[in-house]
């Protein structure tokens, strides 16, 4: 390995200087507060950040849609003032015909864009043979995938889901049945979990329970006990916290998303990896966001050399719809037997067919080095072009999952981008405006967002921080 792909792969940030020398010192705050609410791409479920301020009067169709959405569903999503009815590559289009640069990709899904030919054809094709049939009978799709899927990663067997949240609660229940299975003499074997400050796993409760921000699980405590946070990328507290017959397992993200777009180093996951096999704990990926690709390599833990005992992915695998896996060795796979778990729907044909279609474009090596270049030439252009901002502290990232940090909260910028007609989410406390564009985009495309952001800039102006 060269000493750039080295430098590149150990740390998240490039393999150049730019964003060390362009780090800024954190300037004066403004003492205005603005008034438009956030919105987070977190699906933030604040009762005040109902909906974000649009400064242009919504259409007829559009408010009617918002209206009802507002009466008939529960409000769970501080959902942007847009109504999506088409895409196509890169952009989307509203109901009133309005075009937008997608740098969200539907949070890190659609890796493909929309309304990708060969993805359309595979659902078609599938949707007009077979689409659903249960987990009582075998299906060719969800076969195939199984066995491309093993092939082409580190794991000896897969589980499917039909999600992140789902594929995370998955393997936690691996996680014990393991350790039960692996210490049939002990009454007590263990159970607990390790997971890291601004990890974001998932929604459910198992899940949930190993998602360090407190808001998401307060108001539903109890959640899963016998988890501990450590502060992530801190080696020693890892190595004092992972204990034989005390740690089933310790999540990790390599690269948080959700959490502030953070990478884990080489050293850190290589230290996970080492005090797991001391303690017999299994170590799982949480690949949901950064895997399949996205970081310019197939899956995330390629770029750190470790590998972990279960992974899970989910978001950009079928293109769209939904599914989750539970990737993982023959030594933990031993453990599960029959009525163990399930779902009704996961790993059915359509989502199978989909996701082989997907799994094969991405998983060519152009198609990935491709990524590493795009996901380079985007952190330089932001660089250069956001750098001499007051509010720009860092921009940070690895492949196509880039964040900007800011010392104020960036949903203004966020609101203002898209009136602009470019789409991007927040990640972190707010403070991060976190870029996951579809895997095709093109360098052009990059272009125009960098320098849309750039022409946002002064949204942040009279914007407090908090
Ligand atoms: C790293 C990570 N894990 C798990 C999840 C949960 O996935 P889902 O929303 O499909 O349940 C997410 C979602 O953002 C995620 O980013």
């Amino acid at each position: 390995m060269s000493s750039i792909q080295s430098l590149h792969i150990s740390h998240i940030s490039p393999p150049i200087d730019l964003p060390r020398l362009f780090k800024l010192e954190k300037r004066e705050r403004f003492a205005f507060r603005a008034q438009s609410p956030k919105i987070s791409s977190c699906l933030v479920s604040d009762a005040q950040h109902k909906e974000a301020a649009s400064s242009k009067p919504l259409s007829k169709v559009s408010k009617e849609v918002i209206e009802t959405e507002r009466n008939v569903l529960v409000g769970t999503y501080a959902r942007a003032p847009v109504v999506f009815k088409s895409g196509k590559g890169c952009k989307l289009y509203d109901v009133d015909g309005k075009e937008y640069l997608d740098m969200t990709a539907g949070i890190a899904v659609n890796s493909l864009g929309h309304g990708d030919p060969d993805w359309v054809n595979a659902v078609v094709e599938q949707a007009n043979t077979l689409t659903h049939v249960s987990n009582v009978y075998y299906s060719i799709p969800q076969v195939t995938l199984g066995k491309r899927l093993v092939e082409f990663s580190f794991a000896d067997r897969v589980f499917f889901t039909n999600s992140g949240t789902e594929a995370n609660e998955a393997a936690i229940k691996f996680s014990r049945k393991f350790q039960r299975f692996s210490n049939p003499n002990n009454k007590h074997p263990a159970t607990e979990f390790i997971a890291f400050s601004n990890s974001f796993h998932g929604r459910t409760m198992g899940a949930l329970a190993l998602t360090s921000k407190e808001h998401y699980r307060s108001p539903f405590e109890p959640v899963m006990p016998g988890v501990t946070f450590l502060e992530y990328g801190k080696i020693e507290e890892a190595q004092k916290a992972i204990q034989p017959g005390k740690t089933a397992a310790v999540f990790v993200e390599p690269i948080q998303g959700e959490g502030g777009i953070y990478g884990a180093t080489k050293e850190f996951l290589k230290i996970l990896r080492t005090a797991c096999d001391d303690a017999g704990a299994l170590l799982v990926f949480d690949e949901v966001q950064c895997g399949l690709g996205r970081t310019g390599y197939l899956w995330a833990y390629e770029a750190f050399g470790v590998t972990p005992d279960i992974m899970t992915l989910a978001k950009p695998l079928a293109g769209g719809l939904p599914i989750g896996v539970v990737l993982t060795t023959e030594r933990v796979a031993a453990a599960i037997n029959y009525g163990d778990h399930g779902s009704t729907f996961a790993g059915g044909p359509l989502v199978c067919h989909a996701a082989l279609a997907v799994l094969d474009k991405i998983r060519n090596p152009a198609f990935l080095a491709s990524v590493t270049r795009k996901g380079q030439y985007l952190k330089e252009l932001l660089i250069k072009k956001l750098g001499g901002n007051q509010h720009v502290k860092e921009v940070r990232g690895f492949g196509l999952i880039v964040g900007i940090e800011l010392d104020v909260q960036a949903s203004p910028l966020v609101n203002a981008c898209r009136e602009a007609g470019l789409l991007v989410l927040t990640a972190g406390k707010g403070n991060v405006v976190r870029l996951v564009p579809p895997l095709i985009i093109s360098e052009e495309e990059l272009e125009l967002s960098a320098e849309v952001i750039r022409s946002c800039l002064p949204a942040l102006d009279g914007n407090a921080s908090d």
